[in-house]
C-alpha cells in the first residue's frame, strides 16, 4: 500500500444495478484503493433497501472493517466523504422506455443516450446531477464526484458551463469495453495492455491510434483485418454471458468501421450512420429497456434477495469483475494517489482537438490525478468525423440552452438538428409526446 489513509465513498443511485458488482469490486481492491466508509445515497428508499440489505451482508462477511450505512437524507450522504459516485436514472427505467419508444412511434430510433431519447434523458439529468455536486460541495468541498450518470455529453456540458469550478469528472466505460474486445482480438489480457489515441463525444468517437502498451506494437493493422469482418464481436468464452442485442451491436462495427476505414469507431457510431437501420430492426413495444428489466434487473434484484433470505453472499454473481466497476476503482485510485494514469475523460476542449471550438465537451485521454484531469492533445479531427461531431455537439448545447432559458424552441432545434431525426416536424411530434410525459422531471419549456 503506498499510503495510510482510508477513504470515504457514497455511490449517489445506491439502488442502481450496477452497485452490488461495485461492491464487490471496491472489497477486492482494498490494497488498490482502501476505504473506511461506505454509504448509499437514493431518492428512491424502498429501490434502493432492497440492494442495500443484500450489500449489508456482503460487507459483515467481507469487509467488517468499512463502516457502511445508506440512506435518502443528502446530509448525512455527503457528508464526510471524499469520492461521490454518481450512478442515477433520473426517471428511472420507466422513463427510459419513454425514451426509446416515443421516437419510435415516429419512426426515429428510440436509444437510451442518443437521438431524441438521449437528449430528453439529458435534459432529466441536469438539475440532478447539479444539485448533487452543490451538496458535495456543501458537505464535503474537498470531494471528488466520478459521474457516469446519462446523458454524459449533456451532463459534462452543463457541468463545464454552470458549474465550471467543481470537482466533478465525467466519465464513461464504453470504450474500455471496445478496447477489451480489441485486446482479447490481438491475444493480449485485457483493456490494461493497450495504449491508445483517441477522440470525439460520449457515445461518438473514434480511435486513431492502438497499440501494445508493453512493446509499443502498432495494433491497428491486425485489428482492422479482424474488424472488418467480425466488428468487436469475439465470442467464444468472451462472450458466453454477452446479451444477443449487444451481439448485434459488436457486429455491426464492421459496417461502421468500412464507412470511415482510417479510424476505428466507438460502437455507439451505429446510431448516426444507420439510423434507418435502427428502426427497421427494432421492435417499438418491446425494446432494450425491456430486455434489461427482464434479464439484467430481475437478475440483480433476484440476487439480492436471495442473498438476504440466506443470509449470506457465498457464491454470489458478482464474484466475477466487471469491467464497468473495475475502471471506476481504477480512476478513483488514479485520483487518491496521484498516479496520472491515462483514461478518457468527457471536458472542456480548450485545444484537446485542434479543430474543435475550445468551449466545448469533448471525449479525450487525459491524465487523472490528486488534482484532477490534463486532458491531452489528440491531434486534428478528419472532415468527416469534424462535420458529424459539430452538428452532435450543437444539439448537445442546445438541450443546455433549453435548460438555462426554459426554452421549448432550443430544445426543438436540438431535435431538429440531430442527425437521427428527418425533419422539424417530426421533431416536433416527438418533443410534444416527451413534455408529456417528462414533466415532472424537466424544467417548463415555453
Ligand atoms: P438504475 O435505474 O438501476 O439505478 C439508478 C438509481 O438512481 C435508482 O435506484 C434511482 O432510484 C436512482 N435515482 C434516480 N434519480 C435520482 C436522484 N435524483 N437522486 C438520487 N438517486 C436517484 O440505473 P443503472 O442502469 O444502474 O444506471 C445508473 C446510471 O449509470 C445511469 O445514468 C446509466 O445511464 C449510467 N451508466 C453509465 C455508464 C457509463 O459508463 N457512463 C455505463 C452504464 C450505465
Ligand atoms: C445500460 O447498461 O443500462 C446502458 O448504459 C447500456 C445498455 O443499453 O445496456
Amino acid at each position: 500500500m503506498t499510503s495510510e489513509k482510508k477513504y470515504s465513498v457514497v455511490i449517489a443511485g445506491g439502488g442502481s444495478t450496477f452497485t452490488p458488482g461495485f461492491v464487490l469490486d471496491l472489497i477486492k481492491s482494498q490494497d488498490k484503493f482502501p476505504l473506511r466508509q461506505l454509504k448509499f445515497y437514493d431518492n428512491d428508499a424502498e429501490r434502493q433497501e432492497k440492494i442495500a440489505k443484500a450489500v449489508e451482508i456482503i460487507m459483515k462477511e467481507r469487509a467488517p472493517q468499512i463502516k457502511f450505512s445508506y440512506t435518502t437524507d443528502p446530509k448525512e450522504a455527503f457528508t464526510d466523504v471524499d469520492f461521490v459516485m454518481g450512478s442515477i436514472r433520473v426517471g428511472k427505467y420507466e422513463m427510459r422506455s419513454y425514451d426509446e419508444k416515443i421516437p419510435l412511434k415516429y419512426g426515429v430510433m428510440g436509444q437510451e443516450t442518443t437521438g431524441p431519447g438521449g437528449m430528453a434523458y439529458g435534459l432529466r439529468s441536469i438539475p440532478a446531477i447539479l444539485q448533487i455536486i452543490d451538496w458535495m460541495e456543501e458537505y464535503s468541498p474537498n470531494a471528488w464526484m466520478i459521474n457516469y450518470s446519462n446523458t454524459i455529453a449533456i451532463v459534462a456540458e452543463a457541468c463545464r458551463r454552470l458549474r465550471p469550478n467543481a470537482k466533478v469528472i465525467n466519465i464513461c466505460d464504453m470504450p474500455i469495453d471496445d478496447m477489451d474486445r480489441m485486446a482479447a482480438i490481438c491475444g493480449l489480457d485485457s483493456w490494461h495492455d493497450i495504449d491508445f489515441n483517441y477522440y470525439g463525444l460520449n457515445h461518438f468517437g473514434w480511435w486513431k491510434e492502438v497499440r501494445n502498451k508493453k512493446t509499443g506494437e502498432d495494433l491497428m493493422p491486425k485489428l482492422k483485418e479482424y474488424v472488418k469482418e467480425h466488428g468487436y464481436w469475439v465470442g467464444g468464452d468472451y462472450d458466453k454471458s454477452t446479451e444477443a442485442s449487444w451481439e448485434a451491436t459488436f457486429r455491426k462495427v464492421a459496417d461502421e468501421y468500412a464507412l470511415e476505414p482510417e479510424t476505428l469507431p466507438n460502437n455507439y457510431m451505429q446510431y448516426y450512420y444507420f439510423p434507418q437501420w435502427e428502426v427497421a430492426n427494432a421492435d417499438p413495444k418491446h425494446t432494450r429497456t425491456d430486455e434489461i428489466l427482464e434479464y439484467r434487473q430481475k437478475i440483480v434484484f433476484g440476487e439480492c434477495e436471495r442473498i438476504v433470505k440466506a443470509g449470506t453472499a457465498a457464491d454470489n454473481i458478482w464474484d466475477i469483475s466487471g469491467l464497468h466497476s473495475e475502471y471506476i476503482v481504477d480512476i478513483c485510485h488514479a485520483i487518491a494517489f496521484n498516479t496520472h494514469e491515462k483514461f478518457l475523460a468527457n471536458c472542456a476542449n480548450n485545444g484537446a482537438i485542434s479543430n474543435m471550438d475550445p468551449d466545448s465537451v469533448v471525449e479525450v485521454p487525459a491524465l487523472f490525478g490528486a488534482d484532477g484531469i490534463q486532458p491531452m492533445a489528440t491531434g486534428e479531427a478528419g472532415r468527416f468525423q469534424r462535420g458529424l461531431m459539430m452538428e452532435q455537439q450543437t444539439c448537445e448545447k442546445l438541450v443546455v440552452d433549453a435548460y438555462v432559458e426554459h426554452s421549448y424552441n432550443k430544445m426543438l432545434q436540438a431535435f431538429t438538428l440531430n442527425k437521427t431525426v428527418p425533419d422539424a416536424s417530426v421533431a416536433k411530434k416527438i418533443l410534444d409526446d416527451m413534455m408529456v410525459v417528462n414533466k415532472p422531471y424537466w424544467p417548463e419549456l415555453k
